[in-house]
């Protein structure tokens, strides 16, 4: 009783002064860089914890107080330098020297402890998805269409007499894409596994739940916070126990020189591997691949279909022609009648600008600090992030920019001779950050790309899709600490279509 009486008020002490002292940064940084919110210890408290739970409403303060300048947003885990547009340039053409990458995706995701260090440090599955995974994709079409028949007949049919089904959207889009991502990554059989399946999703929907507290934690008390939420929530120990005996028979059979069907991601990955890293090392890095896929994707498609939900039939219709007509021209589902599917493609690009995934665009930690040439700085070791919606929402870029209108880049497309695929989905530019920009742009977006037409032009030549009766309008998002999530408890009807 004593020891845990104890234990109790070190944990209070040591969070009292932890807390004290991220605050004093909070408040005390130099440089000058005004900060959003009341002065003083309080004034930062109570905009972080704003901040935490309706991040906009702070953003939007920070763009009224102190137009076109950089400012600062208190957050519960230190300071954020929010940057307005005119500052993408230099930090999407800096290298981690300057601007660093892998230490904010470290620090945000809180990888010692949700997956592991290493990754970090020689992150080769980013190499392995920009080469030999991208030159794969055409060769993944087939069976990633194969199994969206399959888990969508599965899941999306109607078992009784009625030909609907009224589903909760986006846990039913996280499993799919979990089950049809993993059909490429591990192959047919893992891919079905209810057991995997279920392990492989918590960890995904999870490792960005589990971070935030983990880092608001003083640090000798981070493992024990990961390990009793991870136990809660699902960490990274299920999953592992599954890939690690999976990684192990398939590096044998290589050794016996047998060939698999197929390669698949986790194939790529273990050549790229050097011989010494633990198995468990590549688990965790094919675990970091599938959170990249199933927490992202998820998001995109159910942004897609509740705006298409909303959508007069004839557009709906129109969307349907073309990816027929696509396929009738190309002879079937092949790479170039994906790149066809241009309004598809079209919707997805304006979900990305209209919602995205987060409030703010490449967020890096200053490593040597920055002049901002205004008369302010960010001083070293500070993070720095881009304000997303300044960019998104510009009228001289996008017209009308309020409206979520998912034909607009195909209109652009049209407009502009030559334009192709300066607005595809996958193209990140410096008017589109959903996909970070610069060397660490986004390493799986033409997968994601291909995955995600694929299963939207499947959904809409098979399925009608509507909100239950009585919904007039699209669920609101959630936003948790920056991040902006679908409604999960949302539903959607589906119906079979003759
Ligand atoms: C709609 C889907 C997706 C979105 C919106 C998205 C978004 C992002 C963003 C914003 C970044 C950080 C870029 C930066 O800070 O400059 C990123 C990096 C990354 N993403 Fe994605 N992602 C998606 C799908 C995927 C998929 C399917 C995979 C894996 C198959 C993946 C793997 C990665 C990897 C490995 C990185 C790190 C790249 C690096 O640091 O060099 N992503 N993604």
């Amino acid at each position: 009783m004593i020891i845990i009486a104890l234990y109790a008020l070190g944990l209070l002490l040591s969070l009292l002064v932890i807390t004290y002292f991220r605050i004093s940064r909070g408040i005390s940084y130099r440089g000058g860089v005004p900060r959003v919110g009341p002065p003083g210890v309080l004034g930062y408290i109570k905009t972080a914890l704003q901040y935490t739970f309706d991040a906009e409403l702070v953003i939007t303060k920070g763009r009224a107080d102190f137009s076109g300048k950089a400012f600062v947003i208190p957050t519960l885990s230190g300071p954020v330098f929010f940057l307005p547009p005119k500052y993408l340039e230099i930090v999407r053409s800096s290298n981690d020297d300057v601007f660093n990458e892998p230490m904010a995706v470290s620090e945000d995701l809180q990888l010692p402890y949700t997956m592991d260090v290493h990754q970090m440090e020689n992150p080769y599955q980013a190499s392995v998805l920009r080469t030999d995974v991208n030159r794969a994709i055409p060769s993944f079409i087939a069976e990633i269409l194969e199994e969206s028949n399959l888990v969508m007949a599965e899941t999306l049919d109607s078992s009784g007499e009625s030909k609907s089904i009224t589903l909760p959207v986006f846990n039913t889009m996280t499993h799919l894409i979990a089950r049809i991502s993993n059909r490429v990554i591990f192959g047919t059989k893992t891919c079905r596994d209810p057991a995997f399946l279920r392990a492989i999703v918590r960890f995904s929907e999870t490792v960005t739940l589990i971070a935030p507290f983990v880092r608001w934690t003083p640090w000798i008390f981070r493992r024990l916070v990961y390990i009793a939420l991870s136990s809660i929530l699902g960490g990274k120990q299920k999953p592992l126990r599954f890939i690690v005996p999976l990684l192990k028979k398939r590096r044998a059979d290589d050794k016996l020189g047998q060939e698999h069907d197929k390669p698949r991601i986790a194939d790529f990955l273990l050549r790229a591997a050097s011989p010494q890293e633990p198995l468990e090392g590549i688990a965790m890095r094919l675990m970091n691949i599938n959170f990249g896929s199933i927490h992202t994707s998820s998001i995109f498609i159910t942004q897609v279909l509740f705006e298409l939900a909303l959508l007069p039939r004839g557009d709906l219709n129109s969307i349907r022609e073309e990816v027929m007509d696509a396929l009738e021209s190309e002879g079937g589902w092949t790479k170039t009648a994906l790149l066809k599917f241009k309004k598809i493609d079209s919707a997805l690009r304006e979900v990305g600008r209209y919602y995205g995934l987060m409030h703010f665009a490449l967020p890096r930690i200053s490593v040597l600090g920055h002049d901002l040439l205004d008369g302010t700085s960010v001083p070293p070791g500070h993070r720095v992030a881009i304000d997303m919606k300044a960019v998104h929402f510009n009228p001289q870029v996008y017209p009308d920019p309020d409206r979520c209108d998912l034909f607009r880049f195909a209109k652009m497309r049209e407009d502009e001779e030559g334009a192709s695929s300066k607005y595809g989905f996958a193209t990140p530019d410096s008017n589109y950050l959903p996909f970070g920009a610069g060397r660490h742009a986004c390493a799986g977006r033409f997968f994601a790309a291909m995955e995600l037409k694929i299963m939207l032009a499947h959904i809409l030549l098979n399925y009608d899709i509507s909100f239950p009766p009585g919904v007039t309008a699209r669920p609101a998002n959630i936003t948790f600490n920056g991040a902006i999530i679908p409604d999960s408890k949302a539903q959607m009807v589906f119906t079979r279509r003759q």
